[in-house]
């Protein structure tokens, strides 16, 4: 389907999948599954008890002076009744106590899997899966999965059971009657198996419309603002309007799929109880079935036509179970592509912050056309390299490849004299601090987002790195300082005030390699002359490499690079290159209306 399944493990079948998650309470499930057969085949004591009784005391032989003679036997029998009900309502009990209980825990199992698959995945991952429909994944569908082992797997046992069970104390008591019951079976069995065959793709359909409506909302909420901008919400509403009628639509005709196979089964199934009443009252008249035998064939009819009549919406469930699973399975077995190599290099100390392309290329894997093409150059410890270029030349894409967020076509990236390939992700990315092109924070206190990447950060080394990226003096004036949750009760941050904060997280972690991308843009040029000046005294040692459109960020970096369509076209100092009279002259000029 898309790249990333391709990175899909093998994936095992359904059975093994839930088998594997219900470790732990393997043994609890199965005296779950135990309990139920035990209850089913008990379903038949009291059936067989009253033939018993019939037989014994009312209508046999010596029925007068069995009820003379032989009380005790008949005190015994509606003894053993009463007991047997209340043990067995006990099963009931227990039973499903323990499938609820172990299919809870599964859910509980799977979804922190899910979640730490998702968390683990590399940049693709998202490029393919949108939230709407990885939400979905994580919640209604992770449903039909627990629906499948709390009820449906309880109901197949219960029913299977009871119809085997049955058939086998109806061959008992009479073969050839029990033989005439059976023969209505497979005509059921070809109605469910056409039913399956029909209702199938229906839930795999209804499946995907729920997904995309919950996509739909998740993208409406999260992007209101767009909406509300251009005035598009009777648009949305109507946009939305359509995917709930589909999905509703679609639900109402899984749902009435049944309706036009249930008359078929009902009938077959109502067909039983006369057929025994036609054969089972010919064999009383020949002498073949006792009263007794046959009121135990007849109070136990249900149960040979009940677990027919479920068949349908076990079918059903089992149908609803396969498109969710194959879904949950989907994400549950994915495998990251980028991860460490089994031969990584331990580097736990603290990187040295040497960063260095070696003829790199890179294509994204959805792109056509090359994005970087043969890049080379070398950023030594401690250095500053400024990254100019035109929109879309390839900026983002070149810093992404240092965490190794994407993966390079070709060349090497190499840190501290390492290929990245070869290096830990874990330890290399702690190494590096990113403020993203696109800033986002946390529903979190200021200071909780500030100290994200290392919790145990001291109040006052939070406000030291607010102030380096001169956020502290905004940040002193919001109504709590530092503990003011962003995002609440309409707290809200200016793009700059946003950039800040992203700076001085990235900051904190002291890394070794220190990545803007366009972090300063929306600040003004007097902040931003301050930033530039407190990154020159970190008070620790750090690469930096920051891309960024004004000169005032540039001209101070020890190398600065000039990127078009994914080639370098300029790289040197601030003065050397406004010798060249190239781009980056016609930049300078363009800035300082040609005051150079
Ligand atoms: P600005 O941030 O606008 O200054 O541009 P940039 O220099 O950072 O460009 P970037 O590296 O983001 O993009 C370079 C090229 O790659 C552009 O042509 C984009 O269309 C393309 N591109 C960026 N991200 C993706 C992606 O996730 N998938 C694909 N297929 N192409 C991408
Ligand atoms: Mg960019």
């Amino acid at each position: 389907m898309d790249s990333t399944s391709k990175a899909t493990a093998s994936i095992p079948s359904r059975v093994t999948w839930v088998w594997t998650n219900l470790k732990g309470k393997r043994a609890f499930y199965c005296l779950g599954i135990m309990g139920s057969i035990t209850f089913n085949v008990m379903q038949l004591t009291i059936p067989f008890f009253v033939a018993k009784l019939i037989d014994t005391f009312i209508d046999g032989e010596n029925a007068a002076y069995n009820l003379e003679h032989n009380r005790n036997l008949f005190y015994f029998y509606i003894a053993a009744m009463v007991g047997l009900t209340l043990i067995r309502t006990m099963i009931v009990y227990g039973t499903g106590m323990i499938f609820e209980s172990a299919s809870q825990w599964f859910l509980y199992k799977i979804r922190n899997e899910l979640y730490d698959k998702v968390q683990r995945q590399d940049m693709n991952f998202y490029n393919t899966y949108r939230t709407g429909d990885l939400m979905t994944r994580m919640t209604g569908d992770l449903d039909a999965v627990r629906h499948m082992i709390a009820w449906v797997i309880k109901t197949i046992i219960e029913s299977v059971t009871l119809y085997a069970a049955t058939m086998v104390y109806f061959f008992f008591m009479d073969w050839q009657l029990a033989l005439i019951l059976l023969i209505i079976s497979p005509l059921i069995f070809i109605v469910i198996l056409k039913f399956r065959k029909d209702v199938g793709p229906k839930h795999a359909l209804l499946r995907e419309k729920l997904s995309g409506l919950n996509t739909n909302a998740q993208e409406n909420i999260s992007g209101n603002r767009v909406v509300k901008a251009f005035a598009r919400e009777k648009y949305e509403m109507e946009k939305f309007d359509q995917g709930n009628k589909e999905y509703s639509e679609t639900n109402k005709k899984t749902a009435l799929t049944w309706l036009k196979y249930y008359p078929a089964i009902e009938t077959f199934a109502n067909l039983m109880p006369i057929i025994l009443l036609v054969v089972g009252g010919i064999f009383i008249i020949n002498g073949r079935l006792t009263k007794g035998e046959f009121a135990a064939f007849s109070g136990l009819i249900w149960a040979i036509a009940n677990p027919m009549r479920n068949l349908g919406s076990i079918m059903n469930e089992f149908q609803r179970f396969k498109a969710a699973s194959a879904k949950v399975m989907e994400i549950y077995y994915s495998e990251p592509k980028i991860k460490d190599a089994p031969n990584a290099v331990d580097r736990p100390d603290r990187f040295k912050g040497k960063v260095e392309f070696k003829n790199v290329s890179f294509k994204y894997e959805d792109g056509k056309l090359p994005v970087l093409e043969n890049l080379s150059f070398t950023v030594e410890p401690g250095e500053t390299l400024a990254i100019m270029g035109e929109t879309g030349c390839g900026k983002t894409s070149l810093i992404h490849l240092i965490p190794r967020f994407y993966e390079v076509t070709g060349g090497q990236v190499l840190v501290d004299g390492t290929d990245v390939r070869e290096l830990k992700l874990q330890q290399l990315r702690k190494n590096i601090g990113l403020a993203t092109q696109e800033v986002l924070l946390y529903s979190d206190t200021i200071d909780g987002n500030i100290a994200y990447g290392d919790d145990h950060l001291p109040k006052n080394e939070v406000v030291k790195f607010a102030r380096y990226s001169a956020a502290s003096d905004f940040i002193a004036k919001m109504p709590e300082g530092y503990d003011t949750i962003i995002g609440e009760r309409g707290v809200g941050l200016s793009g700059g005030q946003k950039q800040r904060i992203s700076l001085a997280r990235a900051l904190a972690i002291r890394p070794a390699i220190l990545i803007l991308d366009d972090t300063t843009s929306a600040v003004d040029m007097e902040t931003e002359k301050e930033i530039q000046e407190s990154l020159k005294h970190l008070d620790f040692p750090c690469t930096k490499i920051i891309i960024a459109q004004r000169i005032s960020t540039t001209k101070n970096a020890d190398k600065i690079m000039v990127l078009k369509d994914g080639h370098i076209l300029e790289m040197g100092t601030h003065e050397e290159l406004i010798e060249k009279k190239g781009y980056y002259r016609s930049i300078v000029d363009l800035q300082t209306g040609g005051e150079q």
